[in-house]
């Protein structure tokens, strides 16, 4: 009924990872970016890191950007200006409510700024990027060669969260509205398609069927 259900995990285990190289063992040049946007719970992350094993792309999970930066406590904007790696370890920063706690912080303008160079450049590593967020084909990297805007209806994304977390469906249901209002009517980089981006609505997808046509669309502005 609500395609994929339990089969969508939500979260790996990992903010930024290093997939293997192409094949040959050397480390190469290629400067390719992978752009993965859209709400919460909508399956970014499971695409993200599918696409990355796949061709061997880094991948940067920004969401834990913002995550970590609301858990570190005190003034945000300096929170954000001083993240460190092991920052992006601490705990809970997975729960719903680190991710509430992030999408305030989101909105403050000087934590965006703070948090973009480093997007910027993980995005234009050589060797090649995933980056899943929610304006990375909008602002920080609108040169992706490929964007992704994951997708699904808000019912179909509360009852794949509710399968994770449990707890009271209305009430999941209410904080993913709550979530998109916020980040998509923030003033500064809003959730939003850029219109270059190829829509995936996985509401009615499997995981496997989300991946194969997300790996199609890399494939091809890859050239293979
Ligand atoms: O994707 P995730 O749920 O981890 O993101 C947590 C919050 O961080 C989002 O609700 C959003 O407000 C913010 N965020 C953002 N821009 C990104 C990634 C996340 O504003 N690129």
């Amino acid at each position: 009924m609500h395609g994929g259900g339990a089969s969508w995990p939500l979260r790996g285990h990992e903010g930024a990872s290093r997939a293997g190289r192409f094949g040959n063992g050397e480390m190469n040049d290629l400067i390719f970016t992978v752009a993965i946007d859209g709400p919460a719970a909508a399956g970014k992350g499971t695409i993200a890191r599918a696409i990355a094993a796949r061709f061997g792309l880094a991948h940067l999970d920004t969401g834990l950007l913002y995550r970590a930066a609301a858990a570190k406590g005190g003034d945000p904007v300096a929170a954000a200006r001083t993240l460190t790696e092991a920052d992006l370890a601490a705990p809970g920063l997975r729960s719903e409510a680190a991710g509430e706690a992030a999408s305030r912080v989101a909105a403050i303008p000087e934590v965006r700024a703070a948090l973009l160079d480093f997007q910027r450049r993980f995005a234009r590593r050589p060797g090649g990027a995933v980056l899943d967020g929610r304006d990375i084909g909008t602002v920080v990297c609108p040169e992706a060669e490929v964007k992704l805007y994951v997708t699904a209806s808000p019912e179909v994304r509360a009852h794949r969260r509710w399968l994770e977390q449990g707890g009271e469906a209305a009430a999941v249901l209410a904080e993913v509205k709550a979530r998109d209002a916020r980040d998509a009517g923030r003033a500064v980089a809003p959730l939003a398609r850029a219109p270059d981006a190829l829509v995936l609505d996985t509401s009615a997808m499997t995981v496997d069927e989300a991946v194969a046509r997300a790996a199609a669309a890399v494939a091809a502005a890859l050239g293979r």
